[in-house]
């Protein structure tokens, strides 16, 4: 079966006042259908430019990317907004909730640019709203009424509510504490249960642990394979000698005897 994701050789360079900005330099990532991918990397190592492009919010300035084996590089902004619309959800760190609008209204909105009739938008968005487990007593509630963890679950339930095959989540538990990002972490792995690729970004190895895999992005570029098993070996090998400071991605990280040399990347560590 064609990858849900297949980018290669991606690069793209902000033009700005002051220059050329390479965010991207050469990303090359392929993730499977019904996968679970976490991206990992310290703050401006491009991990918003990554998602903006996989999610066809943006364009690679070089590169190629099949998209469910579609060349989205070659499609309109028209055809571009279509794939979006009918194949990909997005949840944000801020929500991006409508303050005033209720949580019903919220969901409903991708809807306006679907061709589902409007007649069936209030039913798909109480669907949508059940599988993330939002009581139905807040369907009516204005969306700044609820709390945090309520609100990003209602993001999620738009997210859903085309029935993507795509979810794209930048940052999902930023704004939430720990027990109630642990419960948006696991209406991400319902999803996935249910035949959803997930590609969620985060800074946070607790967050990472419930991806199926995680890659590491440095300043534009993914650690290839040789340096994530490298990485990984480091951490065994730290987590075997007893040590437990430091976190994921510490500048103590020493790899395992047989890996190969580490990478200068290999010592940064994550934020
Ligand atoms: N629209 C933009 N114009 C110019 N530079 C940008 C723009 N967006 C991001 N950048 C730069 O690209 C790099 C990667 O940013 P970003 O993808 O937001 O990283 P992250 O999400 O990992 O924090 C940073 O150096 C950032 O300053
Ligand atoms: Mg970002």
């Amino acid at each position: 079966m064609t990858p849900a994701i297949d980018i290669r050789r991606a690069w793209r360079i902000y033009e700005t006042a002051a220059g050329y900005t390479p965010a991207l330099r050469g990303v090359t990532l392929s993730v499977a259908r019904g996968e679970f991918l976490a991206i990992m990397g310290p703050s401006g190592s491009g991990k918003s430019t990554l998602m903006n492009i996989l999610g066809c919010l943006d364009r690679p300035t070089s590169g190629t990317y099949l998209l469910e084996g579609i060349d989205v590089t070659e499609l309109s902004e028209d055809d571009l907004a279509h794939v979006r619309a009918s194949r990909l959800g997005f949840v944000f760190q801020s929500f991006n909730l409508l303050p005033r609008a209720t949580v019903l209204r919220n969901v409903m909105l991708p809807l306006v640019y679907s061709d589902t009739p409007p007649r069936d938008r209030e039913l798909a968005a109480w669907r949508a709203l059940r599988s993330v487990g939002l009581p139905e007593e807040h369907y009516l509630h204005r969306s700044n009424e609820l709390s945090g963890g309520q609100m990003q679950r209602v993001a999620i339930a738009r997210a859903l509510v085309n029935d993507p095959a795509i979810i794209f989540a930048d940052e999902p538990t930023g704004n939430l504490d720990t027990a109630t990002g642990e419960m948006v972490m696991r209406t991400f792995r319902r999803m996935q249960a249910r035949g959803k690729t997930i590609v969620l970004i985060t800074h946070d190895p607790e967050v990472s642990a419930w991806a199926d895999r995680t890659v590491h992005i440095r300043d534009g570029k993914l650690l290839s394979d040789e340096e994530e098993r490298a990485y990984l070996a480091g951490l065994a090998a730290r987590e075997a000698g007893g040590e437990k400071d430091g976190g994921i991605g510490g500048s103590s990280l020493s790899p395992a005897p047989t890996s190969p040399p580490r990478s200068k990347l290999l010592g940064v560590p994550c934020l």
